[in-house]
């Protein structure tokens, strides 16, 4: 693909962009060529007196202001640069071009101390196409610098932003929403900022972007300059500026030709938005020196992670369990993989053995210890008695990692097939250790009838034994925790099956409400549970992962994410949700003395959510891998492969 357009920026001035894009290898490099023809425009060469000279900038600044072709100060640069130099507030009224964006980026590049690592200038724009000028003028002006900008809006991977975000950013160019987004997630800091630059501001005060411009000021130091650029003054600039702009020094720059010349400029430029996108992607791409090398996973849970333990102790999971992936029952209670083996994937490591599975397991880069019915505290009933709970509890768990820890190492120390079949003492220090347990601890609560107040209030105590296991996990060497809250209880099939709720508290999307609020009163105060962990494990990093809106999002908008009927069980015997009870997934009959399969799987699982009425299908958890992955959902918003990170 290749795409050349060229308009008018300007009266005489000319912009045009190349964007190449070229597959390479399956990739697509994309490489932006982008040129300015320099910009002779009548603004500088009526420009008298002033030189650029006079404003006593730091000379490698000076240099990319004259290598950019500009000799003189136009006019808004004359009146706007010693201005903001001095700290003030402005308002300005000017034009587009490239003059009015050096007119704040060199002051903006001036304040900049290029050896403090914080984000120190803002400049917010209501477009990418305009980001992606912006920065790229600042870029230009500040090539003698060791000044770092980075581009974000709402086209660019937000991965790719939180990434870039790690490495040193000075001045950030980006729309409004990304912005705040960043802010909100934690990782863009804006606390050392002195100077917001809002720029098209009558465009950027349009009922869209001004809540979240209000909402970023609150984020910016008590000192904070603002500079307001806007081709027209109406009445939202106005009051803008008498709600957030200390005495503002106020320039009126008019020149009504170059105005009408100027209108529609910038938009023409959509169809190349992807490639914008990209361009800035590349942009702001970093090396992976941040990635960790986990050479382990150690997963501990119940059966949204059982690879094979409830199967192991208590029988096989038959079929059609394990159909889509493994072609035959693989101790999942799931048609394929579960959300552990595509963190396993992504970490290029392999599927997980059950700890309780002695025949054929290899242990050399992890251990899996969560079975099918797990709780964080025991239970006191068995598996054959109501609700069906795993005598492999939380802390049952840890005790067989402890003596698998132990174990393992005496006998790696005898050498021979052991070596290749158990993991590295190191391997205890450098693993990921992964948590998905809670949701039966909940589940029992209403297997005994009990209420939803009820079961609330036994949370704390489920969460102090799950914080003591994360600690026990520490004293043992763990340093890297992934910890999954626990998903919509009150959207599984089996819940509102067993426990119909009254219509007035079911939600839009068909789940049982009083029990998604018990999950998600859980899952907060597993996130409390998680701020004093970290603070009380000071060498731990603990990832905390939001999948209770990963799997919701699946449930309440399935069509985005190619799925049909998320309430229904895929596999199962009628009713509501084509979930019984009695007749589960791979139930049988025998009728005539021939055994018929009465919990028959559907045609195509790879567009159901819910696989047997209490597990997601394949398709659903790969999805959910997928939205978590790069950390749009963690707190810290950090990606899978960056979980070893304490500070970042
Ligand atoms: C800016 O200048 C124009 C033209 O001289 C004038 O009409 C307008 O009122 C001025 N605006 C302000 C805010 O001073
Ligand atoms: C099991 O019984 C003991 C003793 O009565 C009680 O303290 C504990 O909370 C019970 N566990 C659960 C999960 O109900
Ligand atoms: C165990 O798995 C590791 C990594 O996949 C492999 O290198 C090793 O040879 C395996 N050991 C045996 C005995 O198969
Ligand atoms: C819960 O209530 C149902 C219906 O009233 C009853 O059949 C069941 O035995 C009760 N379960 C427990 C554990 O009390």
């Amino acid at each position: 693909m290749f795409f050349h357009c060229t308009f008018f920026l300007r009266r005489y001035t000319r912009f045009s962009a190349f964007f190449v894009l070229a597959s390479v290898a399956g990739s697509i490099l994309v490489s932006l060529l982008q040129r300015f023809s320099t910009p002779l425009d009548a603004d500088v060469t009526v420009t008298k007196g002033n030189e650029f000279e006079d404003y006593y900038l730091k000379r490698e600044l000076l240099m990319g202001i004259y290598e950019k072709g500009f000799e003189r100060p136009s006019p808004i640069q004359k009146e706007s640069i010693p201005i903001a130099l001095t700290g003030s507030d402005i308002l300005a009224r000017a034009n587009k071009g490239t003059d009015k964006i050096a007119a704040f980026c060199i002051p903006g590049l001036e304040k900049i101390d290029q050896d403090n690592n914080v984000i120190q200038v803002v400049i917010l724009v209501p477009t990418t196409e305009l980001a992606l000028q912006t920065s790229q003028v600042c870029r230009e002006l500040g090539k003698h610098l060791k000044i770092q900008v980075m581009v974000t809006t709402g086209v660019t991977s937000l991965t790719h932003d939180i990434i870039r975000l790690y490495q040193p950013v000075h001045l950030l160019v980006g729309t409004p929403g990304r912005v705040l987004d960043l802010v909100k997630k934690g990782v863009c800091i804006l606390k050392y900022c002195s100077m917001l630059v809002m720029d098209e501001a009558d465009k950027l005060l349009s009922p869209v972007f001004q809540p979240s411009i209000e909402q970023l000021i609150q984020f910016l130091p008590e000192s904070r300059q603002i500079l307001m650029f806007s081709a027209t003054f109406p009445v939202n600039v106005k009051d803008f500026k008498d709600r957030y702009l200390r005495k503002p020094y106020v320039i009126n720059i008019t020149d009504e030709l170059t105005l009408k010349g100027g209108v529609g400029v910038y938009g023409s430029f959509d169809m190349v938005d992807l490639a914008v996108a990209q361009a800035v992607n590349t942009l702001n791409s970093v090396s992976a020196s941040k990635q960790c090398h986990f050479p382990a996973i150690f997963n501990f849970g119940d059966s949204n992670s059982d690879t094979g333990g409830l199967s192991a102790a208590f029988g096989q999971a038959g079929p059609p369990h394990g159909e889509s992936f493994f072609h035959h029952p693989a101790g999942r209670y799931c048609d394929g993989r579960l959300i552990v083996d595509f963190i396993a994937k992504k970490l290029g490591l392999p599927y997980l053995n059950a700890f309780l599975d002695s025949v054929g397991s290899n242990y050399s880069h992890g251990a899996n210890f969560a079975t099918a019915g797990s709780t964080i505290r025991p239970q006191n009933t068995t598996l054959h008695q109501t609700g069906g709970f795993s005598p492999f509890s939380l802390d049952v768990q840890f005790n067989q990692f402890s003596d698998f820890q132990r174990r393992t190492q005496f006998f790696r120390n005898k050498g021979g097939v052991y070596k290749t079949l158990l993991p590295k003492a190191e391997y205890f220090s450098q693993a990921l250790y992964t948590f998905d347990i809670g949701q039966n601890d909940l589940a029992s609560g209403y297997f005994h009838n009990m209420s939803t107040d009820q079961v609330k209030a036994y949370v704390p105590d489920v969460l102090a034994q799950f914080k003591n296991v994360i600690k026990y996990v520490y004293n043992h060497g763990g340093r890297s925790f992934w910890v999954h809250n626990t998903g919509p209880v009150g959207c599984l099939p089996y819940i509102m099956d067993l426990h119909p709720v009254k219509r007035s508290l079911v939600d839009e999307a068909g789940c049982a409400t009083p029990y998604n609020d018990v999950a998600k009163f859980f899952n907060r105060e597993l996130k409390k549970v998680v701020v004093q962990l970290r603070k009380e494990l000071p060498l731990a990093a603990i990832t905390y992962v939001d999948v209770y809106a990963a799997k919701y999002s699946l449930i309440s908008h399935p069509k985005k994410h190619g799925f049909e009927e998320p309430l229904r069980a895929c596999c199962g015997h009628g009713g509501k949700y084509n979930y019984n009870l009695h007749i589960g997934c791979g139930a049988k009959i025998k009728h005539g003395g021939k055994e018929i399969l009465v919990g028959k799987p559907c045609r195509d699982p790879s567009v159901w959510v819910n696989w047997d009425g209490v597990h997601y299908t394949e398709a659903a958890n790969k999805r959910v891998l997928e939205q978590i992955v790069d950390g749009a959902f963690s707190d810290p918003p950090i990606p899978l492969n960056m979980a070893c990170h304490r500070n970042l």
